[in-house]
């Protein structure tokens, strides 16, 4: 009975938590520049402006977004999203700026390549920021119709491929877009071109600060985007979507919003041992970057437990409007 006590517990978990160097060794996960995506908001304005909703984070007219992307790469960034914000005099019912071969987003994606060729570049597939209605595809009758948005993604892809960005990242979750994307970009000479599908996208209150970013709020009617995206009560049918985009091509499968689907994430990534990102979303930055500003959370220690709450979850990499300010954490050690 003595000898039992003496050497209870035999097992002390604390031993491996008793100083910060040996925390450091056993630690399962760990997190980098590399595995960060940074995304950037373009606009038409010369001037760029504050996004209210989303402190620190702005619109930036093409000189500051293209200065802001080399700070990215400097930091060891590897790639940028681009997101335009498209005055309301230039959007139509049609979103046919979308598939104006020098608009902002073509005008960016063709500075960054020339003057930095290994920075990868992320276009946006989607007609929501070119769109008077807000939605990501046309309307007939009051319902955002599929086929026929396929057919204008197609062309929208292919013209950002043309202007040289790396991955092409359909956000709209549209049916069998996957498919018809890559059969387009592989007749046309693009058969490099990754697309990585927003495979698993949920219609989430999360995303109301990038609406107000590229203005795309106002007019989406009662059910919102609730007739594509999907529902937050899910699981399996994240499964079915993620299946689907792999069979029709995907390189790269995105989990959406981040923080609260990690449950999502996990699963996605456990059953398909396939790449799979994450996005931080718009609304999940505002929250954190609030309580970082009132004081309440400290920047470094509520970033770093965030991110690798990721990773542990099983992201390859994350979108994040704090890709920089973690980059430079990180840099800081
Ligand atoms: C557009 C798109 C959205 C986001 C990325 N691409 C908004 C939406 O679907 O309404 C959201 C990103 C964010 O909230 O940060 N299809």
């Amino acid at each position: 009975m003595n000898n039992y006590l003496s050497n209870f517990p035999l097992h002390r978990p604390r031993r491996l938590r008793k100083k910060k160097w040996i925390r450091n060794l056993v630690r399962e996960n760990t997190i980098g520049p590399n595995d960060f995506i940074f995304p950037i908001f373009v606009t038409y304005n010369n001037k760029s402006t504050e996004i209210k909703s989303m402190p620190g984070v702005k619109r930036l007219n093409i000189e500051e977004a293209f200065d802001l992307s080399q700070i990215a790469k400097e930091l060891g960034i590897n790639a940028v999203a681009i997101f335009p914000e498209v005055p309301r005099n230039i959007k139509d019912e049609s979103g046919k700026e979308a598939l104006n071969r020098h608009n902002i987003v073509c005008r960016l994606v063709e500075k960054i390549k020339k003057n930095s060729p290994s920075l990868g570049v992320i276009c946006d597939i989607a007609l929501d920021p070119y769109t008077t209605s807000g939605h990501d595809g046309l309307i007939e009758n009051s319902k955002v119709v599929n086929d026929k948005t396929v057919t204008v993604l197609c062309e929208q892809a292919l013209i950002n491929a043309e202007a040289g960005c790396d991955i092409v990242a359909p956000s709209d979750m549209m049916d069998g877009r996957v498919e018809k994307i890559r059969n387009y970009l592989d007749k046309n000479n693009k058969e490099e071109t990754l697309i990585m599908s927003y495979a698993v996208k949920y219609s989430s209150n999360l995303y109301g600060p990038f609406r107000s970013a590229v203005s795309a709020a106002s007019e989406l009617g009662p059910d919102q985007k609730k007739t594509y995206q999907m529902d937050y009560g899910n699981i399996d049918e994240a499964l079915k979507e993620a299946s689907l985009d792999i069979k029709e091509g995907a390189d790269i499968l995105l989990v959406k919003p981040g923080i609260m689907y990690l449950d999502v994430l996990k699963e996605v990534k456990n059953t398909f041992k396939y790449p799979t990102f994450s996005y931080q979303v718009s609304g999940e930055y505002s929250m954190l970057k609030h309580a970082i500003l009132s004081g309440e959370y400290n920047e470094k220690e509520i970033l770093m437990e965030t991110f690798l709450c990721f990773k542990r979850a099983g992201a390859d990499a994350i979108i994040s409007y704090f890709a920089l300010d973690i980059a430079k954490i990180l840099k800081k050690g």
